[in-house]
C-alpha cells in the first residue's frame, strides 16, 4: 500500500520532497507539535501571501510600502556607487521596485528566494524597467550559506535587503544566525536594510493575523494540502482550524494549526496522535522595537545605522552597517 501510495504521490522524489519529509517528521514527532514555515510557500501559498498583504487588516505591507516610498531617497543614500543590491527572499519585487527607481547608481540587483520559478518571473517583469541594470535571481535557501553570481562579488559594496518582516519569523537565535549568515555572503563593505514590525497593541496584531475574509486561515490550513499532495498525508481540512494570537510574554504572534477532534493522522507512512484542540506550531511573527533589534544586530556585528517609521510607529525600516567585528574572518 504505501509502495503505491508513494509512486503515485511521488512520482519522483526529489531532493526537495525528502528533505520536506525529514523535516516534517521531525516536527510531528515532538512533543509540542511544528512544522517549518518555509514549506507555506509552494506555488499556492505564494500566491495565498499576496492576498493577506492586501487584506485590511494587515498592516505591514503597507506601512513598509509608505515608508519606503516616503523615504527612498534617503534610504539609498546607505548605497554606494555601483554597488549590488542583494534580496533575501523575494516574494515579489514590489519593494526593491521603490528603491531601484531611486538608487540609478546601483550596478546589480540579485533577488534570492527558495522558490526558484517566482524570483526567475520576478527577474523577468523587472528587466524591461531597469535596461542598464544587472538583475541576476538566485534561487536558494537564504538561512543556508551560498555563493553570490560574480557581478555581486566583484562590487565595491554589497547591500542585503531583508523585508517583510521576514526576520520576525525566525527565532531570536536564527535571526541572529541569519545575520551573522547574512554577513558571510554579503562579506566586508557590506550593509542591511531590514524591514521590522513593531511591538503594538494586541488587538491591532490579532487583527492582522485574523482576517476577516479568511486568507490567513487558507494561508495556514495549506501546508496540510501541500503535505496531503507530497507526503501523501491524510489531513482532512474539515477538522483542523487556523489559530492566531499575540503571545505578550514573547512578544511575538504564534500561528497554529488546531485539531478539532482526538485523530490520528499518516504522513509519509508514519501515523501521528492528535488529541482534541492539539496543535501544530506553524509560524511566529516576533514584533522588534528600534531597541531591541538594534541589540541583537549588535551582538552579531552589525551597527545600527538609520531607522525610518510611519507616524503610528507600527513598523520600521532598519539600516545596519557590519563592522570590523562582523567581518568574516579570511
Ligand atoms: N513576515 C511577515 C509576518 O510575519 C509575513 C508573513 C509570513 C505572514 N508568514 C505569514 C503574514 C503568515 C501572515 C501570515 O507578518
Amino acid at each position: 500500500m504505501v509502495a503505491l501510495a508513494r509512486s503515485t504521490v511521488m512520482p519522483s522524489p526529489s531532493d526537495e520532497t525528502s528533505e520536506f519529509a525529514v523535516d516534517v517528521l521531525k516536527g510531528l514527532s515532538a512533543t509540542r507539535k511544528r512544522v517549518s514555515p518555509k514549506y507555506f510557500y509552494d506555488a499556492v501559498g505564494s500566491q495565498l501571501f499576496d492576498q493577506i498583504t492586501e487584506q485590511p487588516e494587515y498592516y505591514p505591507t503597507r506601512c513598509e510600502m509608505r515608508i519606503l516610498q516616503d523615504n527612498a531617497a534617503d534610504i539609498v543614500k546607505l548605497i554606494p556607487e555601483g554597488a549590488a543590491l542583494v534580496e533575501f527572499g523575494s516574494g515579489s519585487n514590489k519593494k526593491a521596485r521603490i528603491l531601484l527607481k531611486s538608487a540609478p547608481h546601483l550596478a546589480a540587483y540579485v533577488p534570492v528566494d527558495i522558490c526558484g520559478e517566482m524570483v526567475e518571473q520576478e527577474a523577468a517583469e523587472l528587466r524591461p524597467d531597469f535596461p542598464g541594470l544587472n538583475i541576476h535571481p538566485v534561487t536558494a535557501d537564504f538561512t543556508q550559506e551560498f555563493e553570490l553570481p560574480e557581478e555581486a562579488r566583484n562590487a565595491p559594496a554589497r547591500i542585503g535587503l531583508f523585508p517583510g518582516s521576514t526576520i520576525g519569523n525566525f527565532e531570536p537565535h536564527e535571526a541572529a544566525a541569519f545575520l551573522r549568515n547574512a554577513a558571510k555572503i554579503l562579506g566586508p563593505n557590506s550593509k542591511l536594510i531590514i524591514g521590522a514590525d513593531l511591538v503594538k497593541p494586541a488587538e491591532v496584531l490579532n487583527a492582522a493575523y485574523n482576517d476577516a475574509a479568511g486568507v490567513t486561515a487558507r494561508f495556514n490550513l495549506n501546508v496540510l494540502v501541500r503535505m496531503n499532495r507530497e507526503l501523501g498525508a491524510t489531513f482532512d481540512l474539515d477538522t483542523f482550524e487556523h489559530h492566531a494570537f499575540f503571545n505578550r510574554e514573547r512578544n511575538r504572534i504564534e500561528m497554529h494549526l488546531a485539531s478539532l477532534k482526538r485523530q490520528k493522522v499518516k504522513v509519509a507512512g508514519e501515523c501521528f496522535e492528535f488529541r482534541a484542540g492539539e496543535t501544530i506550531h506553524t509560524e511566529s511573527s516576533y514584533k522588534y522595537s528600534v531597541e531591541s533589534l538594534g541589540a541583537l544586530a549588535r551582538g552579531v556585528g552589525w551597527a545600527p545605522s538609520g531607522v525610518w517609521m510611519d507616524e503610528d510607529k507600527y513598523f520600521s525600516i532598519q539600516a545596519f552597517t557590519l563592522t570590523e567585528a562582523g567581518s568574516p574572518k579570511p
